[in-house]
């Protein structure tokens, strides 16, 4: 398969934050940003593999400050990395008040794609040409945070939690939480 550079499947999305995408206080619900990310990950993902796309996972999901009813909010997307039948959708959101011409960056997230065949299994995507130190660097990123995400499933997984709940129950004492006697005793 011919490789394909960042620079053939890079897309930028950009939206009107309406009223309708606001809670009572005028600030954009988390959803709707999301939704938005979901829809330009797919666009990105879809051009580089030349093949319908699903999300697997997301990552990196923090919203660092509120996007207001009527700022301009603009999504841009370029694959990070490329596996063999997955890729990493590198997102960048800010939103402009065209009024001030402020820009804040809201969040930068990590959409996981994986392309699908006629059959609805996954196949295999072209590879990354990569031309700048910036592609480079973001496809070591996000193979750091595969390793990371792995690290983090085999730590972390529910059977363990499960296991440790007696040992641990200490440590609940100190957070803002109670427990009802009947729960103390079946953990004591
Ligand atoms: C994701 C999915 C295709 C994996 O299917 P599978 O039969 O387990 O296929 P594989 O094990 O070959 O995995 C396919 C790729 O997905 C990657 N993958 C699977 N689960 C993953 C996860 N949780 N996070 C990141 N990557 C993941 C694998 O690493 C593999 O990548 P590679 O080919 O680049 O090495 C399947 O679980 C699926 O279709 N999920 C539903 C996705 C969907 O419909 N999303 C829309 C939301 S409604």
């Amino acid at each position: 398969m011919t490789a394909k550079p960042v620079s053939h499947s890079r897309t930028t999305l950009t939206e009107l934050m309406i009223p309708s995408y606001a809670n009572f206080g005028g600030k954009i619900h988390g959803g709707i940003l999301l939704s938005l990310m979901d829809k330009v990950a797919y666009a990105c993902s879809a051009k580089h593999a030349g093949q319908y796309c699903v999300t697997v996972s997301v990552d990196g999901v923090n919203f660092r400050q509120p996007v207001e009813v009527g700022e301009l909010v603009s999504l841009m997307a370029s694959v990070n990395y490329v596996g063999r039948t997955s890729l990493v959708v590198g997102i960048k959101v800010v939103a402009e008040n065209v009024k001030t011409g402020i820009v804040k960056h809201t969040n930068t997230s990590y959409f996981t794609m994986v392309a699908k065949d006629e059959f609805d299994k996954p196949t295999e995507v072209p590879p990354l040409l990569l031309e700048t130190p910036d592609d480079a660097r973001r496809f070591l990123e996000a193979i750091k945070r595969k390793e990371l995400r792995a690290s983090y499933s085999e730590h972390f997984d529910n059977a363990k939690t499960r296991m440790l709940l007696n040992e641990n129950v200490d440590k609940l004492t100190s957070e803002r939480c109670q427990l009802t006697d009947d729960l103390k005793n079946q953990l004591s």
